[in-house]
Protein backbone atom coordinates (compact mmCIF):
# COMPACT_ATOMS: atom_id res chain seq x y z
CA UNK A 1 0.00 0.00 0.00
CA UNK A 2 1.26 3.33 -0.77
CA UNK A 3 2.06 5.39 1.47
CA UNK A 4 -0.20 8.07 3.10
CA UNK A 5 1.49 10.68 4.97
CA UNK A 6 4.77 12.56 3.92
CA UNK A 7 6.55 14.57 5.79
CA UNK A 8 7.05 18.41 4.25
CA UNK A 9 9.05 19.89 7.50
CA UNK A 10 10.81 18.74 10.30
CA UNK A 11 12.22 20.27 13.57
CA UNK A 12 13.49 18.21 16.57
CA UNK A 13 11.67 14.95 16.46
CA UNK A 14 8.46 17.36 14.88
CA UNK A 15 7.22 17.64 11.56
CA UNK A 16 4.68 19.10 9.21
CA UNK A 17 3.23 16.71 6.77
CA UNK A 18 0.42 15.55 4.58
CA UNK A 19 -2.04 12.62 5.59
CA UNK A 20 -3.96 11.77 2.25
CA UNK A 21 -7.84 10.07 3.68
CA UNK A 22 -10.63 9.14 1.11
CA UNK A 23 -11.94 12.65 1.92
CA UNK A 24 -9.13 14.55 1.28
CA UNK A 25 -5.42 15.33 1.97
CA UNK A 26 -5.09 17.14 5.55
CA UNK A 27 -1.84 19.20 6.80
CA UNK A 28 -0.21 18.06 10.18
CA UNK A 29 0.22 18.68 13.05
CA UNK A 30 -3.63 19.67 13.10
CA UNK A 31 -6.23 19.28 15.80
CA UNK A 32 -9.52 16.88 15.24
CA UNK A 33 -12.41 18.86 17.01
CA UNK A 34 -14.74 16.28 18.38
CA UNK A 35 -18.02 16.46 17.53
CA UNK A 36 -20.89 14.89 20.01
CA UNK A 37 -22.90 13.32 17.31
CA UNK A 38 -26.05 13.95 19.80
CA UNK A 39 -25.30 18.13 20.62
CA UNK A 40 -23.33 20.07 18.18
CA UNK A 41 -22.20 23.17 20.55
CA UNK A 42 -20.37 23.69 17.19
CA UNK A 43 -21.96 23.03 14.14
CA UNK A 44 -19.87 20.44 12.51
CA UNK A 45 -20.61 22.45 8.94
CA UNK A 46 -18.76 24.93 10.74
CA UNK A 47 -15.52 23.77 11.74
CA UNK A 48 -13.48 24.75 8.80
CA UNK A 49 -14.09 28.79 9.57
CA UNK A 50 -11.75 27.58 12.56
CA UNK A 51 -8.92 26.17 11.08
CA UNK A 52 -10.34 22.41 11.10
CA UNK A 53 -9.51 20.40 8.62
CA UNK A 54 -10.91 17.16 9.91
CA UNK A 55 -13.01 15.96 12.50
CA UNK A 56 -13.59 13.05 14.92
CA UNK A 57 -16.89 11.83 15.95
CA UNK A 58 -17.43 8.46 18.32
CA UNK A 59 -18.94 5.68 16.17
CA UNK A 60 -19.96 3.80 19.05
CA UNK A 61 -22.79 6.07 20.15
CA UNK A 62 -23.73 6.62 16.46
CA UNK A 63 -24.21 3.00 16.54
CA UNK A 64 -26.14 2.70 19.97
CA UNK A 65 -29.04 5.19 19.14
CA UNK A 66 -31.22 3.90 16.54
CA UNK A 67 -31.84 6.92 14.75
CA UNK A 68 -28.21 8.09 14.48
CA UNK A 69 -27.46 4.65 13.24
CA UNK A 70 -30.36 4.26 10.53
CA UNK A 71 -29.32 7.57 9.12
CA UNK A 72 -25.58 6.99 9.31
CA UNK A 73 -26.18 3.65 7.42
CA UNK A 74 -28.70 5.13 4.91
CA UNK A 75 -27.03 8.31 4.21
CA UNK A 76 -23.95 8.38 5.98
CA UNK A 77 -21.48 9.39 8.09
CA UNK A 78 -20.66 12.71 6.37
CA UNK A 79 -24.23 13.55 5.39
CA UNK A 80 -24.94 12.46 9.12
CA UNK A 81 -22.67 15.40 10.99
CA UNK A 82 -22.61 17.61 7.83
CA UNK A 83 -18.99 17.77 7.32
CA UNK A 84 -17.58 16.72 3.58
CA UNK A 85 -14.26 16.76 4.76
CA UNK A 86 -12.40 13.97 6.91
CA UNK A 87 -13.71 12.13 9.47
CA UNK A 88 -12.56 10.08 11.78
CA UNK A 89 -14.17 7.85 14.72
CA UNK A 90 -13.39 6.70 17.82
CA UNK A 91 -14.84 3.02 18.37
CA UNK A 92 -16.11 2.92 21.56
CA UNK A 93 -13.15 2.27 23.67
CA UNK A 94 -13.02 5.13 26.24
CA UNK A 95 -16.67 4.23 26.87
CA UNK A 96 -15.18 0.92 27.67
CA UNK A 97 -12.44 2.39 29.95
CA UNK A 98 -14.76 4.42 31.63
CA UNK A 99 -18.16 2.09 31.97
CA UNK A 100 -16.14 -1.19 31.69
CA UNK A 101 -18.70 -2.50 29.36
CA UNK A 102 -19.68 -1.99 26.25
CA UNK A 103 -22.57 -3.88 23.94
CA UNK A 104 -20.56 -4.47 20.66
CA UNK A 105 -17.55 -6.27 19.66
CA UNK A 106 -14.12 -5.17 17.55
CA UNK A 107 -15.57 -7.09 14.36
CA UNK A 108 -19.09 -5.13 14.85
CA UNK A 109 -17.42 -1.82 15.36
CA UNK A 110 -15.08 -1.91 12.41
CA UNK A 111 -17.62 -2.98 10.33
CA UNK A 112 -20.21 -0.53 11.32
CA UNK A 113 -17.41 2.35 10.91
CA UNK A 114 -16.78 0.77 6.87
CA UNK A 115 -20.14 1.02 6.23
CA UNK A 116 -21.14 4.46 7.58
CA UNK A 117 -18.13 5.61 5.40
CA UNK A 118 -15.34 6.82 8.05
CA UNK A 119 -11.71 8.08 6.77
CA UNK A 120 -10.12 6.74 9.54
CA UNK A 121 -11.47 4.31 11.79
CA UNK A 122 -10.09 2.76 15.21
CA UNK A 123 -10.94 -0.55 16.87
CA UNK A 124 -11.95 -1.52 20.05
CA UNK A 125 -8.25 -1.63 21.96
CA UNK A 126 -8.82 -1.30 25.37
CA UNK A 127 -7.21 1.79 27.17
CA UNK A 128 -5.29 0.18 30.08
CA UNK A 129 -4.85 3.21 32.46
CA UNK A 130 -1.46 4.19 34.29
CA UNK A 131 -0.07 2.40 36.96
CA UNK A 132 -2.59 -0.12 36.90
CA UNK A 133 -0.03 -4.31 37.67
CA UNK A 134 2.13 -5.25 35.05
CA UNK A 135 0.30 -8.53 34.84
CA UNK A 136 -2.99 -5.96 33.58
CA UNK A 137 -0.92 -4.05 31.33
CA UNK A 138 0.71 -7.02 29.38
CA UNK A 139 -2.27 -9.03 28.99
CA UNK A 140 -4.48 -6.24 27.86
CA UNK A 141 -1.92 -5.04 25.57
CA UNK A 142 -1.84 -8.42 23.74
CA UNK A 143 -5.65 -8.40 23.79
CA UNK A 144 -5.75 -5.11 22.23
CA UNK A 145 -2.67 -6.41 19.68
CA UNK A 146 -5.03 -9.52 18.39
CA UNK A 147 -8.15 -7.23 18.04
CA UNK A 148 -5.77 -4.57 15.91
CA UNK A 149 -4.89 -7.30 13.76
CA UNK A 150 -7.96 -8.77 13.31
CA UNK A 151 -9.24 -5.35 12.31
CA UNK A 152 -6.17 -5.14 9.87
CA UNK A 153 -7.37 -8.48 8.11
CA UNK A 154 -10.52 -6.77 7.63
CA UNK A 155 -10.19 -3.12 6.22
CA UNK A 156 -8.43 -3.80 2.69
CA UNK A 157 -8.95 -0.87 1.22
CA UNK A 158 -11.05 2.68 1.55
CA UNK A 159 -10.91 3.63 5.28
CA UNK A 160 -7.40 4.15 6.78
CA UNK A 161 -6.92 2.09 9.78
CA UNK A 162 -5.66 3.69 13.41
CA UNK A 163 -3.59 1.03 15.41
CA UNK A 164 -3.46 2.45 19.09
CA UNK A 165 -0.54 2.13 20.87
CA UNK A 166 -1.13 1.04 24.87
CA UNK A 167 0.97 -0.41 27.66
CA UNK A 168 -0.30 2.07 30.52
CA UNK A 169 3.13 3.78 32.28
CA UNK A 170 5.41 0.51 31.45
CA UNK A 171 7.69 2.27 29.08
CA UNK A 172 8.84 -1.10 27.71
CA UNK A 173 5.63 -2.26 27.10
CA UNK A 174 4.19 0.54 24.98
CA UNK A 175 7.65 0.30 22.64
CA UNK A 176 6.62 -3.03 22.06
CA UNK A 177 3.17 -2.67 21.14
CA UNK A 178 4.72 -0.10 18.92
CA UNK A 179 6.87 -2.15 17.18
CA UNK A 180 4.68 -5.21 17.07
CA UNK A 181 1.77 -2.25 15.49
CA UNK A 182 4.64 -1.54 12.87
CA UNK A 183 4.70 -4.76 11.76
CA UNK A 184 0.88 -4.61 10.38
CA UNK A 185 1.29 -1.57 8.98
CA UNK A 186 -1.55 0.65 10.01
CA UNK A 187 -2.31 4.28 8.29
CA UNK A 188 -2.26 6.58 11.88
CA UNK A 189 -0.77 5.14 14.86
CA UNK A 190 -3.06 6.77 18.07
CA UNK A 191 -1.30 6.72 21.50
CA UNK A 192 -3.64 5.77 23.82
CA UNK A 193 -4.91 6.13 27.78
CA UNK A 194 -2.89 9.23 28.09
CA UNK A 195 -6.06 11.25 29.54
CA UNK A 196 -5.88 10.66 32.57
CA UNK A 197 -1.68 11.20 32.65
CA UNK A 198 -3.23 15.11 31.50
CA UNK A 199 -5.95 15.40 33.96
CA UNK A 200 -3.84 14.46 37.03
CA UNK A 201 -0.37 16.84 35.18
CA UNK A 202 1.69 14.08 34.79
CA UNK A 203 3.29 15.45 31.69
CA UNK A 204 6.32 14.37 32.68
CA UNK A 205 5.12 10.58 32.30
CA UNK A 206 3.64 11.27 29.19
CA UNK A 207 6.59 12.99 27.70
CA UNK A 208 8.05 9.30 28.46
CA UNK A 209 4.73 7.76 27.11
CA UNK A 210 5.23 9.75 24.15
CA UNK A 211 9.17 8.71 23.15
CA UNK A 212 8.74 5.05 24.40
CA UNK A 213 5.78 4.91 22.07
CA UNK A 214 7.50 6.73 19.12
CA UNK A 215 10.93 4.90 19.78
CA UNK A 216 8.85 1.87 18.39
CA UNK A 217 7.09 3.25 15.27
CA UNK A 218 8.39 4.28 12.45
CA UNK A 219 9.81 7.73 11.90
CA UNK A 220 7.32 8.26 8.82
CA UNK A 221 4.60 6.93 10.70
CA UNK A 222 1.77 9.33 11.63
CA UNK A 223 1.01 9.51 15.26
CA UNK A 224 -2.17 10.94 17.22
CA UNK A 225 -1.84 11.62 20.66
CA UNK A 226 -5.53 10.54 21.98
CA UNK A 227 -7.70 12.78 24.32
CA UNK A 228 -5.26 16.02 24.32
CA UNK A 229 -6.73 18.90 23.36
CA UNK A 230 -5.41 21.86 26.07
CA UNK A 231 -2.83 23.74 23.66
CA UNK A 232 -1.08 24.50 25.89
CA UNK A 233 0.87 21.09 25.62
CA UNK A 234 0.64 20.85 21.67
CA UNK A 235 4.21 22.44 20.83
CA UNK A 236 5.79 19.36 23.59
CA UNK A 237 3.83 17.00 21.93
CA UNK A 238 4.44 18.08 18.40
CA UNK A 239 8.30 18.19 19.15
CA UNK A 240 7.67 14.90 20.09
CA UNK A 241 6.85 13.82 17.00
CA UNK A 242 2.84 13.68 17.54
CA UNK A 243 1.06 14.83 14.31
CA UNK A 244 -2.76 14.69 15.44
CA UNK A 245 -4.95 16.04 18.44
CA UNK A 246 -8.28 15.44 18.94
CA UNK A 247 -10.28 18.71 21.34
CA UNK A 248 -13.38 17.66 23.32
CA UNK A 249 -11.68 20.10 25.34
CA UNK A 250 -12.82 23.13 23.77
CA UNK A 251 -16.37 22.31 24.79
CA UNK A 252 -15.90 20.47 27.52
CA UNK A 253 -14.42 23.35 29.06
CA UNK A 254 -16.62 25.54 27.68
CA UNK A 255 -19.68 23.85 29.95
CA UNK A 256 -17.70 24.00 32.90
CA UNK A 257 -16.96 27.87 32.29
CA UNK A 258 -13.47 27.56 31.36
CA UNK A 259 -11.13 30.16 29.16
CA UNK A 260 -8.71 28.45 27.32
CA UNK A 261 -5.03 30.13 26.51
CA UNK A 262 -2.07 28.67 24.92
CA UNK A 263 -0.74 28.59 28.64
CA UNK A 264 -3.26 27.68 30.87
CA UNK A 265 -6.57 28.08 31.80
CA UNK A 266 -9.00 30.44 33.86
CA UNK A 267 -12.23 30.40 34.89
CA UNK A 268 -14.56 32.96 32.74
CA UNK A 269 -15.87 34.98 36.35
CA UNK A 270 -12.56 35.76 37.11
CA UNK A 271 -11.21 37.37 34.09
CA UNK A 272 -11.55 40.93 34.07
CA UNK A 273 -9.73 41.11 30.60
CA UNK A 274 -10.11 39.02 28.05
CA UNK A 275 -6.23 38.34 26.74
CA UNK A 276 -7.45 37.33 22.64
CA UNK A 277 -8.11 39.16 20.14
CA UNK A 278 -10.32 36.10 18.30
CA UNK A 279 -14.22 37.46 17.13
CA UNK A 280 -15.40 36.48 20.14
CA UNK A 281 -13.28 38.27 22.58
CA UNK A 282 -13.31 41.13 20.15
CA UNK A 283 -17.22 41.49 20.24
CA UNK A 284 -17.70 41.21 24.27
CA UNK A 285 -15.95 42.49 27.89
CA UNK A 286 -15.11 39.24 29.88
CA UNK A 287 -18.18 40.41 32.15
CA UNK A 288 -20.35 40.21 28.87
CA UNK A 289 -19.04 37.04 28.27
CA UNK A 290 -19.56 35.84 31.98
CA UNK A 291 -23.26 36.79 31.54
CA UNK A 292 -24.27 35.91 27.57
CA UNK A 293 -26.90 33.37 27.78
CA UNK A 294 -24.95 31.57 25.63
CA UNK A 295 -21.43 31.72 27.30
CA UNK A 296 -21.24 27.75 26.68
CA UNK A 297 -21.04 28.35 22.83
CA UNK A 298 -19.30 31.36 23.17
CA UNK A 299 -16.54 30.19 25.20
CA UNK A 300 -16.61 27.03 23.21
CA UNK A 301 -15.62 29.25 20.37
CA UNK A 302 -13.08 31.12 21.51
CA UNK A 303 -11.61 28.53 23.00
CA UNK A 304 -11.63 26.81 19.56
CA UNK A 305 -9.60 29.72 17.72
CA UNK A 306 -6.97 29.79 20.28
CA UNK A 307 -6.54 25.98 19.59
CA UNK A 308 -6.23 26.22 16.29
CA UNK A 309 -4.37 29.75 16.83
CA UNK A 310 -1.30 27.83 18.63
CA UNK A 311 -1.34 25.42 15.74
CA UNK A 312 -0.54 27.59 13.13
CA UNK A 313 2.33 29.25 15.71
CA UNK A 314 3.73 25.23 15.85
CA UNK A 315 3.89 25.29 12.41
CA UNK A 316 5.23 28.48 11.56
CA UNK A 317 8.19 27.63 14.27
CA UNK A 318 8.97 24.31 12.56
CA UNK A 319 9.49 26.28 9.39
CA UNK A 320 11.69 28.69 10.86
CA UNK A 321 13.57 26.03 13.04
CA UNK A 322 13.00 27.36 16.31
CA UNK A 323 10.41 24.91 17.93
CA UNK A 324 12.31 23.87 20.26
CA UNK A 325 12.14 27.85 21.54
CA UNK A 326 8.54 27.69 21.28
CA UNK A 327 8.20 24.49 23.40
CA UNK A 328 10.56 26.22 26.16
CA UNK A 329 8.30 29.08 26.50
CA UNK A 330 5.12 26.70 26.55
CA UNK A 331 6.76 24.15 29.68
CA UNK A 332 7.29 27.52 31.69
CA UNK A 333 3.66 28.09 31.93
CA UNK A 334 2.85 25.79 34.89
CA UNK A 335 5.65 23.76 37.25
CA UNK A 336 4.44 20.16 35.73
CA UNK A 337 5.00 21.41 32.41
CA UNK A 338 8.49 22.73 33.55
CA UNK A 339 9.21 19.66 34.81
CA UNK A 340 7.72 17.95 31.26
CA UNK A 341 10.41 20.18 29.82
CA UNK A 342 13.21 18.36 31.70
CA UNK A 343 12.01 15.05 31.03
CA UNK A 344 11.90 15.98 26.97
CA UNK A 345 14.98 16.20 27.14
CA UNK A 346 16.82 13.39 29.07
CA UNK A 347 15.09 11.77 24.99
CA UNK A 348 17.86 14.70 23.80
CA UNK A 349 20.12 11.41 22.14
CA UNK A 350 16.51 9.89 20.22
CA UNK A 351 15.32 13.73 19.36
CA UNK A 352 19.07 14.11 18.14
CA UNK A 353 18.53 11.31 15.33
CA UNK A 354 15.81 13.22 13.92
CA UNK A 355 16.79 17.05 14.60
CA UNK A 356 17.68 18.55 11.55
CA UNK A 357 21.41 19.77 11.18
CA UNK A 358 20.61 23.40 10.02
CA UNK A 359 18.51 25.68 11.13
CA UNK A 360 17.88 29.42 11.14
CA UNK A 361 19.28 30.79 14.43
CA UNK A 362 19.72 29.04 17.95
CA UNK A 363 18.34 31.06 20.82
CA UNK A 364 19.43 30.76 24.18
CA UNK A 365 16.40 30.66 26.06
CA UNK A 366 17.09 29.60 29.69
CA UNK A 367 19.13 26.38 31.72
CA UNK A 368 17.45 24.12 29.00
CA UNK A 369 19.10 25.59 26.57
CA UNK A 370 22.11 23.39 26.83
CA UNK A 371 20.69 20.17 26.92
CA UNK A 372 19.13 20.55 23.48
CA UNK A 373 19.94 17.57 20.58
CA UNK A 374 22.19 20.59 19.05
CA UNK A 375 24.41 20.68 21.92
CA UNK A 376 24.52 17.22 22.20
CA UNK A 377 25.68 16.93 18.91
CA UNK A 378 28.38 19.04 19.14
CA UNK A 379 29.75 16.90 22.26
CA UNK A 380 29.66 13.99 19.75
CA UNK A 381 31.43 16.24 16.81
CA UNK A 382 33.47 17.85 18.61
CA UNK A 383 35.63 14.66 18.89
CA UNK A 384 36.38 14.23 15.29
CA UNK A 385 38.36 18.25 15.87
CA UNK A 386 41.53 18.38 15.37
CA UNK A 387 43.33 21.30 16.78
CA UNK A 388 47.18 21.42 16.02
CA UNK A 389 50.25 23.56 17.30
CA UNK A 390 49.35 27.42 19.04
CA UNK A 391 45.43 27.70 19.64
CA UNK A 392 43.09 30.76 21.00
CA UNK A 393 40.01 30.04 22.73
CA UNK A 394 38.49 33.27 24.02
CA UNK A 395 35.11 34.79 24.90
CA UNK A 396 35.60 37.84 23.28
CA UNK A 397 35.50 39.19 19.71
CA UNK A 398 38.59 38.15 17.91
CA UNK A 399 41.09 40.15 15.40
CA UNK A 400 42.81 36.94 14.00
CA UNK A 401 46.79 37.41 13.03
CA UNK A 402 48.96 34.84 12.54
CA UNK A 403 49.94 34.59 15.93
CA UNK A 404 48.32 31.59 16.60
CA UNK A 405 47.49 28.93 14.19
CA UNK A 406 44.25 28.08 15.56
CA UNK A 407 41.33 30.64 16.54
CA UNK A 408 38.40 29.13 18.79
CA UNK A 409 35.35 31.07 20.20
CA UNK A 410 34.22 29.81 23.23
CA UNK A 411 30.15 30.48 23.54
CA UNK A 412 27.74 28.51 25.70
CA UNK A 413 26.20 26.42 25.65
CA UNK A 414 27.98 25.48 22.97
CA UNK A 415 31.67 25.68 24.52
CA UNK A 416 34.70 26.17 22.24
CA UNK A 417 34.58 25.62 18.32
CA UNK A 418 36.75 27.09 15.46
CA UNK A 419 36.07 30.46 14.55
CA UNK A 420 35.40 29.79 10.78
CA UNK A 421 32.45 27.75 11.65
CA UNK A 422 31.22 31.17 13.21
CA UNK A 423 28.34 31.80 10.58
CA UNK A 424 27.00 28.20 11.12
CA UNK A 425 23.67 26.82 13.03
CA UNK A 426 23.79 26.70 15.95
CA UNK A 427 27.43 28.41 16.62
CA UNK A 428 25.39 31.12 15.39
CA UNK A 429 23.61 31.16 18.50
CA UNK A 430 21.99 34.51 19.86
CA UNK A 431 22.79 34.12 24.04
CA UNK A 432 22.91 36.31 26.86
CA UNK A 433 25.61 37.98 28.96
CA UNK A 434 24.98 35.89 31.61
CA UNK A 435 24.51 32.48 31.66
CA UNK A 436 23.12 29.94 33.52
CA UNK A 437 24.89 27.54 35.65
CA UNK A 438 24.57 23.69 33.69
CA UNK A 439 24.45 25.28 29.97
CA UNK A 440 27.86 26.86 31.36
CA UNK A 441 28.83 23.75 32.93
CA UNK A 442 28.07 22.45 29.13
CA UNK A 443 29.84 24.36 27.31
CA UNK A 444 33.15 24.42 29.90
CA UNK A 445 32.67 20.31 29.60
CA UNK A 446 33.12 20.75 26.15
CA UNK A 447 35.72 22.82 26.21
CA UNK A 448 38.01 20.56 28.92
CA UNK A 449 36.59 17.20 26.71
CA UNK A 450 38.44 19.28 23.40
CA UNK A 451 41.66 20.43 24.85
CA UNK A 452 42.01 16.90 26.33
CA UNK A 453 41.61 15.33 23.55
CA UNK A 454 44.40 17.67 21.37
CA UNK A 455 46.82 17.47 24.04
CA UNK A 456 50.09 17.96 21.56
CA UNK A 457 48.14 21.56 21.22
CA UNK A 458 49.15 24.37 23.09
CA UNK A 459 45.95 26.13 24.30
CA UNK A 460 45.34 29.64 25.48
CA UNK A 461 42.47 30.86 26.83
CA UNK A 462 41.50 33.89 27.51
CA UNK A 463 37.96 34.37 29.97
CA UNK A 464 36.58 36.89 31.80
CA UNK A 465 36.50 36.19 35.72
CA UNK A 466 33.24 35.07 35.76
CA UNK A 467 33.97 32.15 34.37
CA UNK A 468 36.96 31.03 36.83
CA UNK A 469 34.35 31.00 39.44
CA UNK A 470 32.57 28.01 38.13
CA UNK A 471 33.44 24.71 39.99
CA UNK A 472 33.93 22.91 36.21
CA UNK A 473 36.87 25.49 35.68
CA UNK A 474 39.16 24.10 37.68
CA UNK A 475 38.83 21.19 35.63
CA UNK A 476 41.05 22.41 32.61
CA UNK A 477 44.18 20.85 31.92
CA UNK A 478 47.19 22.86 33.71
CA UNK A 479 49.61 23.53 30.89
CA UNK A 480 45.95 25.48 29.38
CA UNK A 481 47.72 29.60 29.53
CA UNK A 482 44.63 30.99 31.27
CA UNK A 483 44.22 35.13 31.03
CA UNK A 484 41.85 36.69 32.62
CA UNK A 485 40.23 39.78 31.39
CA UNK A 486 37.46 42.35 32.23
CA UNK A 487 34.25 41.78 30.30
CA UNK A 488 34.26 45.38 28.50
CA UNK A 489 37.20 44.92 26.97
CA UNK A 490 38.38 43.83 23.29
CA UNK A 491 40.57 41.42 23.07
CA UNK A 492 42.92 41.63 20.27
CA UNK A 493 45.61 38.55 19.74
CA UNK A 494 48.32 40.85 21.11
CA UNK A 495 47.67 40.75 24.43
N1 LIG B 1 -9.81 8.16 23.68
C1 LIG B 1 -8.94 8.56 24.64
N2 LIG B 1 -8.05 7.58 24.89
C2 LIG B 1 -8.34 6.55 24.07
C3 LIG B 1 -7.75 5.26 23.86
O1 LIG B 1 -6.77 4.87 24.49
N3 LIG B 1 -8.32 4.47 22.90
C4 LIG B 1 -9.41 4.89 22.19
N4 LIG B 1 -9.90 4.08 21.25
N5 LIG B 1 -10.00 6.08 22.38
C5 LIG B 1 -9.45 6.91 23.31
ZN1 LIG C 1 -10.86 34.77 22.15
Amino acid sequence: MPSVFKILQKDAAGRIGKLTTPHGVIETPTVMPVINPNIQTIPASEMRSFGAQILITNSYIIFRKEELREVALKDGLHSLLGFNGPIMTDSGSFQLSVYGDVEVTNEQIIEFQQKIGTDIGVPLDIPTAPDVSRDQAESELEITIERLKEARSMVKEGMLLAGPVQGSTYYDLRQYGAEELTRHNFDVYPIGAVVPLMENYRYAELVDVIAASKKGLSPVAPVHLFGAGHPMMFALAVALGCDLFDSAAYALYAKDGRYITNSGTYHIENLNYLPCCCPICLEHSAEELNKAPNKVELLARHNLYVTFQEINLIKQSIRDGNLLELVDMRCRSHPSMLEALKRFYSHTEWIETLDPASKSTFFYTGPESGLRPEINRYSKRLERLEIKGKALITSFPIKMSDEYDQYLRFKPPIGAYPIELSEMYPFNAEIPTTIDYEPMDKALINTINLISRNADAQFTFVCDDSLTKHPRFAELPKNVNVIIRGSTDTFSSQP
